[in-house]
């Protein structure tokens, strides 16, 4: 694997994986799943709710997923086996090395999808030429990525100001760039994509009910303390325990306040490949 995942495949870290589906996911993808027949490639599918779920929408097509952690393949597998979807393949797969994975082949997919995986490469931009050459003429690559710098939240509470400084801290000290979400058209651009070909869009998750903060921050107070997040901040002198439980008793409050809100902003990329 080319760059290892900053966050480990922790219980806390796979529920906030596990609950994504297209629709809450990949809304830009939707209009281009217009075929059912089409052959997709989902890089860096984690646990592989997005990709079953690219899969049941294309009933007569092929959704091949991939992923550098055995881990995460082995949950995809047994996933897509729970949810009855037969046209999902899950193998282990790092896009840097992608000739390595069989059915994988130049110019061979209708959509290359990758949620969420660019803010944890070194290198997004050879990433990014990766998924160019691996999609057909008249195939759409599509990107949605955050950008943690953009995150906000209500009512206003300086421990998740802090959590948010310490994220980006931490992932850019191990050289990843947690804020591309703005930055990627800019990226498709130099992997070779005219900006007219390019069409960008915003995709938002809000968490403001009970039960979407119970979801979200209870999660990130667990992720706090327990992922390999935790130990990337004490390894790399971004924080002391101390501060970890400072940011996850933030994280607490904000899941008990009645009026919280908690938003995370993503870029989207649809890049179409026309010659
Ligand atoms: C934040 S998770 C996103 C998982 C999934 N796309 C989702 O949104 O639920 C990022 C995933 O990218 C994978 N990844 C990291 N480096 C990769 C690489 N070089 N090639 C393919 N996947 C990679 C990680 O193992 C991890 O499962």
């Amino acid at each position: 694997m080319s760059s290892s995942y900053m966050h480990g495949h922790h219980a806390s870290v796979l529920r906030s994986h596990s609950w994504r589906t297209v629709e809450n996911s990949c809304p830009h993808l939707l209009p281009y799943l217009n075929k059912s027949d089409l052959r997709i490639l989902d890089v860096g599918c984690g646990p592989g709710t997005i990709t079953a779920d690219l899969a049941a929408r294309v009933p007569d097509g092929s959704v091949l997923g991939i992923d550098p952690s055995i881990e995460v393949i082995e949950k995809a597998r047994k996933y897509a086996e729970d949810q009855g979807v037969k046209n999902v393949r899950f193998e282990l797969g790092d896009i840097f090395n992608w000739k390595q994975v069989t059915g994988i082949e130049k110019e061979s997919f209708d959509v290359v999808h990758a949620h969420q995986v660019l803010q944890h490469l070194e290198d997004p931009l050879k990433a990014m030429g990766k998924f160019k050459e691996l999609v057909k003429v008249g195939g759409v690559v599509a990107v949605r990525d955050v950008d943690y710098s953009a995150m906000n939240h209500y009512p206003d509470h300086p421990g998740l100001h802090k959590w948010k400084k310490t994220y980006i801290e931490v992932a850019q000290g191990l050289g990843f760039d947690p804020n591309i979400g703005k930055r990627l058209h800019a990226v498709a651009m130099e992997a070779g994509f005219p900006r007219s070909d390019i069409d960008a869009t915003v995709g938002n998750w809000v968490f403001s009910t009970p039960d979407e903060r119970e979801f979200w921050c209870g999660l990130w107070a667990e992720r706090t303390l327990k992922s390999e997040f935790r130990d990337k901040v004490i390894k790399g002198n971004h924080g002391t325990q101390a501060d970890l439980e400072e940011l996850s008793q933030a994280w607490k409050e904000m899941e008990k306040k009645d009026d919280g809100w908690f938003l995370v902003i993503h870029g989207e990329v649809i890049c179409h490949r026309r010659a």
